[in-house]
């Protein structure tokens, strides 16, 4: 088969991305996007990682074309898909795209093998070929025995390998994949991550996939910090999930913007005013102001949270991330003060 020649610079980019999830409840709406800008280039695999609710489902969603952002816009291989029609955005994600997302992958009528066959039917191949096309995806993946069940016959960890197979059987430029190994055990996991590895490096295919696996993270060429629904960093490969903050590059946007992790933020004193002290291209000196400009902004009493606020859990460290919930840990002022 001949190498398809590719004719677009990236295969994927976002430029300002917003997302409003609107709501009349007193918790109000909830900003989970906040301007995110992103490139991924063709044959790239990058890693999402951030805490529960930082907005990686929300991303994942909006850049594959199935919610549509509050701002911002997304161009999948150089188009740009808010320009787009309804058929030919539907055109453009079945022949570039596919998703591995966290539930609803399957639909529930349909046996794991015609799951599987399903988006090549639709795309008109005969349903002889496709039906051995997922056959031998299916047994690659360990399942010939359940081929013929119904997703809720089968275990969460097979219902997501059924998911795999079924974004893989169309042979997309890109895989968006949300916790792709989340249920699965660490045998079959490594199974999955073998065959994108494959993908990856003989077929070119990118990926952008949410994890808080290590070992997915080290497959991927570079993994972004998501906190708070903005990029905060940027870790090459070969990093720890559990030790972020040992390997991280602050990421400044086009804007101009620069968000500090929390433990950084920490260390500078908390939020407050900088003098600049001096500036290279690659060097910048920042000396704190003693001016007390605004109390407001002063918030040098601060200290990470000794009890994670949604689960309670006590912290014995520095951790960043509540290892019970993986939820944000938050600053709160310093008691006494
Ligand atoms: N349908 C919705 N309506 C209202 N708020 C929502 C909705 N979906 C998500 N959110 C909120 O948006 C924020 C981001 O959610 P998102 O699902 O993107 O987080 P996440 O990083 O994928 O978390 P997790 O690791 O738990 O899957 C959260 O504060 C969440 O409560
Ligand atoms: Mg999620």
């Amino acid at each position: 088969m001949s190498e398809e020649v590719i004719d677009y610079q990236t295969i994927l980019s976002a430029d300002s991305l917003y997302h409003v999830y609107e709501s009349k409840s007193e918790d109000g709406n909830v900003v989970a996007l906040r301007g995110l800008h992103l490139k991924v280039l063709p044959g790239e695999a990058v890693a999402v990682v951030g805490p529960s609710g930082s907005g990686k489902s929300t991303l994942l969603k909006c850049l594959g074309g199935l919610m549509k952002p509050s701002a911002g816009s997304v161009s999948l291989a150089d188009k740009n898909m808010t320009r787009l029609t309804g058929k030919e955005l539907v055109e453009l994600r079945q022949k570039t795209v596919s998703f591995i997302f966290q539930e609803g992958n399957l639909l529930p009528h349909l046996s794991a093998i015609d799951n599987v066959a399903q988006p090549l039917r639709h795309q008109g191949i005969s349903s002889k070929i496709a039906e051995s096309e997922a056959k031998k995806l299916l047994i690659e993946l360990g399942l010939e025995s359940r081929m013929r069940g119904l997703p809720a016959m089968l275990s969460g960890g097979e219902q997501q390998r059924v998911a795999i197979a079924r974004a893989l059987i169309t042979k997309p430029k890109l895989i968006l994949a949300d916790e792709p190994t989340g249920s699965l055990d660490p045998i079959t996991s490594r199974d999955v991550l073998a065959l994108f590895k494959s993908l990856h490096k003989e077929k070119n295919v990118s990926f952008l996939i949410v994890t808080h696996s290590s070992e997915v993270a080290d497959f991927c060429d570079r993994a972004l910090e998501l906190r708070d629904g903005r990029f905060i960093a940027q870790h090459g490969q070969g990093f720890e999930v559990e030790e972020l903050a040992e390997s991280r590059e602050l990421l400044i946007d086009e804007m101009g913007m620069v968000s500090l992790p929390p433990d950084i933020l920490l260390k500078m004193g908390g939020a407050g005013r900088w003098i600049v002290d001096e500036v290279n291209s690659d060097r910048l000196i920042l000396e704190s102001s003693k001016e007390e400009v605004n109390e407001s902004l002063i918030t040098k009493n601060l200290v990470l949270a000794d009890i994670c606020p949604a689960c309670r859990y006590e912290y014995t460290d520095d951790t960043q991330l509540c290892p019970e919930c993986g939820a944000v840990r938050p600053m709160i002022v310093k008691e006494g003060e």
